[in-house]
């Protein structure tokens, strides 16, 4: 039954919940106590959390881990990571080691600027428009003074404004495509204020303003992240075969789009982990990312790889806008936290150790699927999980890790074995 309420928002907690108790929980006691045993017992800090989002009754926790030894430009990180998933900081954590030993990963920032768009509707002659844009441009950076002002202090703020024909995708359609510097805040909200400032200065009688809005797809605010070493390091035995069918997992992943996206989604595994335990806006970084996986028209793998002169290279390249200032960032106190164990990093910096555990968990998924496969690692992980909820003892674990250890593991087989011996 649909269950319409009105004034939700103004209801205290308490009384939220208990809405949701009175309409949704099969066990209501249960559900509120559930829901109760997730609040912060430091109040201010649940407040904090309540005034985050609108209609908070909990908090919903994920697991923040850190995976260590990470050398990255000759400098060693600890990374912090916020995911649910069991195997993908065991897997960081691995390969940070390998590459460690390796000389490390090395990253640059290829470029930090992003975009933000005013689009309108204009009927009239082009010629005309343009013209009126050239005029209005000193005013479109006037009406945005006091908001660039301080962004201009730390070196960045508006970097270009063009006037943009998009009429052959859609008739009377035009843009203001502004580009920015926004240094070390992801910038959303400046962008989103200098651009509807800009509006209300450019529009007239004949402009239809229809919206202003920041762009997500950042293909020039984007950063690279490599590895390499001598192919007989790669693999303990038979070192050449393993890095040639390491190459042709890539080449399949250009090649295929099925592949591709699963492909993509173990290095966002690793990307998205980071972007959230530093308070980032990772809808934005997934947007963002697989636009730029299909820049060419055809949706393909984000990293690269060679095997050239008995070097093996594998490399990733992604558009990445993240803030270390502002938003979340400061605001979140493990966010802040998380920033302190990479040492306060720049935004450049954010972005440089972000798209190494991306490289590295990619990697990480690779190495298993072209050797070993993942099932036996994730079957490990999901092994100790179910142990775990069946509250086995010490001794019962050992006894069921050993049976499983050459066996396929399912939940039914886990829970038969466990029942035989649990008497
Ligand atoms: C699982 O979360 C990620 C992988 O599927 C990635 C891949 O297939 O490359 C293992």
């Amino acid at each position: 039954m649909f269950k319409k309420i009105q004034g939700f928002s103004k209801l205290p907690k308490q009384e939220k919940i208990q809405w949701l108790a009175d309409n949704y929980f099969h066990d209501k006691e249960e559900g509120k106590k559930i829901l109760e045993s997730y609040w912060n017992q430091d109040k201010k800090l649940q407040e904090l959390h309540d005034d985050f989002i609108e209609n908070t009754i909990s908090n919903f926790y994920m697991p923040y881990a850190v995976a260590p030894n990470f050398t990255i430009n000759e400098k060693n990180y600890t990374v912090p990571m916020v995911i649910e998933e069991s195997s993908v900081v065991a897997a960081a954590a691995l390969v940070a080691k390998f590459w460690s030993d390796k000389g490390g990963f090395k990253a640059t920032v290829l470029g930090t600027t992003k975009i933000g768009q005013v689009h309108f509707m204009y009927k009239g002659d082009f010629n005309s428009l343009k013209e009126y844009f050239n005029k209005k441009k000193n005013d479109l950076y006037k009406a945005t003074d006091s908001i660039t002002k301080n962004m201009r202090k730390r070196g960045g703020g508006i970097v270009d404004i063009e006037l943009r024909d998009k009429t052959n995708e859609l008739d009377n359609y035009y843009q203001l495509h502004v580009t920015f510097d926004t240094k070390d805040s992801m910038g959303a909200n400046f962008i989103n204020s200098v651009l509807e400032a800009m509006a209300k200065a450019f529009k007239n009688d004949d402009i239809q303003i229809v919206m202003s809005i920041l762009s997500n797809y950042v293909p020039d605010c984007r950063v690279r992240a490599e590895v390499s070493c001598k192919v007989e390091e790669l693999y303990e035995k038979d070192a050449q075969h393993y890095a040639e069918k390491f190459i042709q997992a890539l080449n399949i992943a250009n090649a295929e789009v099925h592949r591709a996206v699963t492909h993509n989604k173990g290095i966002m595994n690793g990307i998205d982990a980071v972007v959230l335990a530093t308070g980032n806006d990772f809808r934005a970084v997934e947007a963002g990312v697989h636009a730029y996986a299909a820049r060419t028209g055809k949706y393909k793998s984000l990293s690269g790889g060679k095997i050239e002169n008995g070097i093996f290279s594998f490399w990733l390249e992604i558009p990445l806008a993240l803030g270390t200032v502002g938003g979340m960032t400061k605001i979140h106190p493990l966010a802040k936290l998380s920033l302190e164990i990479l040492g306060n990093p720049s935004a450049e910096e954010l972005m440089q150790v972000v798209a190494c555990v991306g490289l590295a968990q990619n990697f990480a998924a690779l190495r298993a699927l072209t050797t070993t496969g993942i099932q036996s690692g994730h079957m490990k992980m999901h092994l100790n999980n179910i142990i775990k909820q069946l509250n086995a003892t010490k001794e019962q674990t050992a006894i069921l890790l050993d049976y499983f250890k050459d066996k396929p593991v399912s939940h039914s087989d886990v829970v038969k074995k466990f029942e035989e011996i649990n008497y």
